[in-house]
């Protein structure tokens, strides 16, 4: 099994460039389905997730390939609908399949999709669309068969603005005989570029950055080339092992924008954070310190995924925090992992109270998911002594050589 081995108390110093982003990548990936034809995707993160997808792609009969970054997807003769189970359990993102497999080959046979282990994750909003938009779906065995004679447009309004329920309407209904209106959506960055890949294919879609989407359903979409936009998971990351270490870095390719509530978050820990169109540079300022109280929300709130490395962060800064995690229910796997580093975090079901300590000292830790596992490598890094990080396939499957990152910031890290 691979591990991290780290040796703690280095500052992170240098300049970074942040991959493209994950979760935008994979479902423009899936919708490479959708044209009939070829599709270039610049900025694919080197992720197992990544190529994950593209395997799929190539066992629903497209023609796919992974290299320098891009995926290169001609799908002229996709004509498989079954995407094999040790395939849907490398990631959770196999279910954004479901959309474009009905909406081109009109039938889909999957099971239940892996992913971290973060909690329950159901798929019952993404089902209860579909089927309102005229798919039939059996459930069996821990199988799923979806159907569809057509797409019939609908105004669906989500309980949940679910973000892979969302991907997945959208898929469905821009190819389509229609209007379909998605009320309550999600409105993540990732979804505002799933509409501008769409589009750039010919697709006649409005209102990702609202809530409210209008799909204007059209008969055919055209070739595309298109750039993922910057993972902005990944930047608060290294934003968040930057202040740990007590070190100084600049993050080129980021959105500011979309970082708004990161930024928001760790300027109340004193942060020095300069932002310009597409790079940032972040340090401690006079103090560093908690933040008070902090929910984890649907966007433009604190983004959930970058709620552990937060908790390793403000583990070393003055004083207290109290974090609240609302999206999923089993989101601080990795707090007992600190508190044996010497972290003072307590959790009281869906909230962390983190008293900050002066100091972390190294221990063997384990990863039980991707972003936990990351912020049990930012624990190492501000850490006195030794850690070692196991289970790192979690962190691989989000970020791109999470090691060769941090030692060019001048971490001492390997991977063994
Ligand atoms: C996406 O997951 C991301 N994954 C997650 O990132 C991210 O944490 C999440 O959105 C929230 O921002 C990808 O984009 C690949 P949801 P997704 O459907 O689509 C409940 C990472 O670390 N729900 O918005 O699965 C669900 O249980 C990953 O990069 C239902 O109840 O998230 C959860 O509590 C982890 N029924 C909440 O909604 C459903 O049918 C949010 O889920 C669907 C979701």
């Amino acid at each position: 099994m691979n591990c991290f081995a780290l040796s703690g108390g280095r500052r992170l110093l240098g300049e970074i460039t942040v991959q493209g982003s994950k979760n935008s990548a994979l479902p423009l990936i899936a919708a490479c389905l959708l044209n009939k034809g070829k599709c270039v995707i610049h900025d694919c993160p080197d992720l197992s997730d990544v190529r994950a997808a593209v395997d799929i792609l190539n066992c629903l009969g497209c023609d796919a390939s992974f290299s320098d970054g891009t995926v290169i997807c001609n799908s002229s003769f996709a004509d498989k609908h079954i995407i094999p189970e040790y395939l849907m359990h490398k990631m959770r993102s196999s279910v954004i399949f479901l959309g474009s497999m009905i909406s081109t080959l009109k039938k889909a046979i999957l099971s239940y999709p892996g992913g971290c282990e973060i909690g329950a994750r159901p798929i019952d909003i993404h089902i209860e669309s579909l089927k309102k938009l005229g798919v039939d779906i059996l459930e069996c065995e821990n199988h799923l068969t979806c159907i569809t004679n057509g797409i019939i447009p609908e105004r669906i309004v989500l309980p949940f603005p679910s973000v892979g329920a969302t991907e997945n309407i959208m898929l469905v209904a821009a190819v389509s005989n229609g209007q379909t209106i998605i009320e309550n959506a999600a409105k993540e960055p990732e979804i505002v570029d799933l509409q501008g890949f769409l589009n750039s294919m010919g697709a006649d879609i409005t209102g990702a950055e609202t809530g409210r989407i209008i799909i204007n359903g059209v008969g055919t979409l055209r070739d595309t080339e298109y750039k993922v936009i910057p993972d902005r998971i990944a930047a608060a990351t290294f934003m968040c092992a930057a202040l740990a270490t007590d070190g100084e870095i600049v993050l080129n390719n980021v959105r500011c924008d979309h970082l708004d509530a990161v930024t928001n978050a760790l300027r109340k820990s004193g942060a020095k954070i300069q932002e310009n169109k597409s790079w940032m540079s972040i340090k401690r300022g006079k103090y560093f310190s908690g933040i008070g109280s902090l929910e984890t929300e649907v966007y433009p709130a604190f983004p959930t995924d970058a709620q552990p490395a937060l908790t390793a962060c403000l583990a070393v800064a003055d004083g207290k925090t109290v974090l609240r995690e609302k999206i999923f229910t089993d989101r601080f796997r990795h707090v007992p992992y600190m508190n044996n580093m010497g972290a003072d975090i307590k959790v009281f079901g869906d909230t962390a109270e983190i008293n900050g300590v002066s100091e972390l000292k190294g221990d063997m830790l384990l990863a039980h998911e991707l972003r936990g596992g990351a912020a049990l490598v930012i624990a190492g890094l501000c850490a006195k002594g030794q850690s070692t990080v196991g289970n790192i396939n979690f962190i691989d499957r989000g970020y791109e050589s999470l090691e060769k990152t941090f030692r060019s910031l001048g971490a001492d890290i390997q991977r063994i």
